[in-house]
C-alpha cells in the first residue's frame, strides 16, 4: 500500500493542516493587532509627554533670538530631549499662501537635514493642532508627535524610534513560529500514533477476513474495542460462526448423503456377484432379485429426496397454491397405501371431517408430506397397530393428522426426528432419515408446519396449513415458520 495513502498519513496530515490553519489565523488576527496596539500606546505616551514639554516652550528666546542668544532654542531642545528620552526638533514656520515653509531652529540630535520636510510637523503647522503619526526614515520607524506652539510660529516635533515595539512584535512572531512548529510536530506524531493503533486492528480484521475467505473458519475474530471497529469485528465473528455452521452442515450432509448412497450400492454389487456365480438356484436368484428391486427403489427415493432438499435449500421450489380439500387428501393417501398397509397388517381408518376443510396450499406437496407421515406410521410401528387419518381445523388453520398406536417417540428423540438423516434406532428404521426433514421444510415453504405429539401407544403428526377460508389466508404465505 502507498504509505502516503495510509490512514496514519491521512490522519497526521489532517491534524497538521488543522494546526497550520490555527496558526495562520492567529498570525493574521493577532500579530497586526498587537503591532497596532503597541504602536498606538507608544504614540499616546509620546503625545502626553510632548504636550507637557511644549507647555514649557521658551517663547521669548524663539521670538527674539538676537536678544536671547542663538543657542537658547538648541539648548532647550537638547535638555528636554534628555528629559523625555526622545528626539526634539524645533521649527520656525513661515506661511506662504496655503503651504507652510518649515525651517529647523533647534534639534536635539544636531542632524536637522533628515527632518527638514517632516510630514508630521508640516501637517501640525498647516492645521495648527497636535498631530501624531508613524514615520519611516532610513528604514527605521518612528513614533512622532508634532505640537504647534500657541501664539507663536513654532512647531515642536518629538520623534522616538519604535524599535522596542518592533522587537516585541518580532519576539512574539518568533515564539508563535516555534510553538506552531512544535504543535505541528506533536500533531503529526499523534496522528501517526493514533492511526497506527487503528491500522493494527484493521489489519487484524483484514487477516481474519482473508482467513475466512480461505475457508479456515476455526479461529474466532477478536477485537476488544467497543467502537465501530469493535462492532465490525463482532459482525465478522457472527459471519464466521454462521459460515462455520453452514460449512459443518454442508460437510455433514455430503457425508450422510454419500453414506446413504453407498450402502444400497454395495449391497446391489454383492447380490450381482452372487447371482453371477453359477451355484445359485432359481428360487434364491428370484429372492435376490426382489431384494435388489427394493434397494433400487430405495436409491430412487433417496435421489428424489436429495433433489428436493437441494431445491428447498436453493429456494427454487415453485409452489402451485390453490384450495386443497384436506379430507380428499386423507382419502387419497389411504387408497395409495392400502396395499402396503394390508401386507403389514396396519388397518387405516379415515375419520370423516365435520364440514369442508380446505387449505391454501400446493396439492402435490401436501400429498408428498402426507405420504412421508403415513409411510412412517406404517414403517415405524409394529404390525397390527391401527392408523387413523383425519382432516380438521385448529386455530383457524387446516390440519391433516396422521395418528398411530405405535410405541411412540421418546421426548429426547422427538427433538431430533425432523433433522436431516436422523433415524431412530430399531428394526423398523429403513429409510434415509430425510422424510420428516423434507416434510417440515415443505410445510414451512407453504406457510405451515408439522407438529408432533407422542406418548407410548399414541403418536400424532399434524400437518398444519393456512386455511383457504381464513380472513387473510396467505398472511404467512411463502414464509417459512419454524415447526
Ligand atoms: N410414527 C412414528 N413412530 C415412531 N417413530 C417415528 C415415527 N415417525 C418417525 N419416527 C422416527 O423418526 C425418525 C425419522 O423419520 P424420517 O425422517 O421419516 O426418517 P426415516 O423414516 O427414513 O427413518 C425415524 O427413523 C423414526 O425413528
Ligand atoms: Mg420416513
Amino acid at each position: 500500500m502507498n504509505p502516503f495513502r495510509s490512514v496514519g498519513s491521512l490522519l497526521a496530515a489532517a491534524l497538521a493542516l488543522v494546526v497550520a490553519i490555527a496558526l495562520g489565523v492567529v498570525w493574521i488576527v493577532v500579530v497586526p493587532t498587537l503591532e497596532r496596539n503597541l504602536t498606538n500606546a507608544k504614540i499616546d505616551q509620546q503625545a502626553r509627554r510632548a504636550t507637557a514639554v511644549a507647555k514649557r516652550f521658551p517663547v521669548f528666546s524663539f521670538e527674539h533670538p538676537e536678544a536671547a542668544g542663538p543657542k537658547e532654542i538648541q539648548n532647550w531642545a537638547a535638555e528636554n530631549a534628555a528629559l523625555v528620552n526622545t528626539r526634539v526638533v524645533v521649527y520656525a514656520v513661515q506661511r506662504r499662501g496655503d503651504s507652510p515653509l518649515l525651517r529647523v531652529r533647534g534639534d536635539s540630535e544636531d542632524l536637522s537635514i533628515d527632518v527638514a520636510d517632516d510630514p508630521t510637523a508640516t501637517r501640525a503647522a498647516r492645521f495648527g493642532r497636535t498631530t501624531s503619526a508613524v514615520a519611516t526614515r532610513d528604514g527605521v520607524r518612528y513614533a512622532q508627535v508634532a505640537v504647534p506652539i500657541r501664539k507663536t510660529n513654532a512647531v515642536v516635533l518629538f520623534a522616538s524610534p519604535l524599535e522596542d515595539t518592533v522587537a516585541s512584535v518580532r519576539q512574539v512572531k518568533r515564539r508563535l513560529l516555534v510553538a506552531g512548529a512544535l504543535a505541528l510536530g506533536i500533531a503529526v506524531l499523534l496522528g501517526f500514533g493514533a492511526a497506527s493503533l487503528f491500522a493494527r486492528r484493521i489489519r487484524r480484521l483484514e487477516r481474519a477476513a482473508d482467513r475466512i475467505a480461505g475457508g479456515r473458519l476455526d479461529d474466532p475474530v477478536v477485537d476488544g474495542g467497543r467502537d465501530e471497529i469493535g462492532q465490525l469485528a463482532e459482525a465478522f465473528e457472527r459471519m464466521r460462526t454462521q459460515l462455520a455452521r453452514l460449512d459443518h452442515a454442508r460437510r455433514e450432509f455430503i457425508a450422510n448423503a454419500s453414506h446413504e448412497l453407498r450402502t444400497p450400492l454395495f449391497s446391489l454389487g454383492g447380490f450381482l456377484e452372487l447371482i453371477a456365480s453359477e451355484d445359485v438356484d432359481e428360487e434364491t436368484r428370484r429372492e435376490f432379485m426382489s431384494t435388489m428391486q427394493e434397494q433400487i427403489q430405495r436409491l430412487e427415493r433417496l435421489a428424489t429426496d436429495l433433489l428436493d432438499l437441494s431445491r428447498l435449500d436453493a429456494g427454487q421450489l415453485s409452489l402451485d397454491v390453490e384450495p386443497v380439500d384436506m379430507a380428499r387428501v386423507a382419502e387419497e393417501l389411504a387408497e395409495e397405501f392400502a396395499a402396503v398397509a394390508l401386507s403389514s397388517e396396519h388397518p387405516i381408518e379415515v375419520a370423516a371431517a365435520d364440514g369442508a376443510v380446505e387449505a391454501l396450499a400446493d396439492e402435490t406437496r401436501t400429498l408428498r408430506i402426507g405420504r412421508a407421515l403415513l409411510d412412517n406410521a406404517i414403517r415405524h410401528t409394529p404390525e397390527g397397530t391401527a392408523i387413523r387419518l383425519s382432516a380438521g381445523r385448529v386455530n383457524g388453520r387446516a390440519v391433516l393428522s396422521v395418528e398411530d398406536a405405535g410405541p411412540g417417540i421418546p421426548p429426547e428423540q422427538a427433538r431430533h426426528v425432523f433433522e436431516r438423516f436422523h433415524r431412530g434406532d430399531g428394526g423398523h428404521a429403513s429409510g434415509s432419515g430425510l422424510g420428516l426433514a423434507i416434510a417440515r421444510e415443505l410445510a414451512g415453504a407453504m406457510g405451515g408446519r408439522v407438529a408432533l405429539q407422542s406418548r407410548a401407544g399414541r403418536t400424532v403428526f399434524a400437518l398444519e396449513l393456512p386455511s383457504a377460508d381464513a380472513p387473510f389466508p396467505r398472511e404467512n404465505g411463502g414464509v417459512r415458520t419454524p415447526s
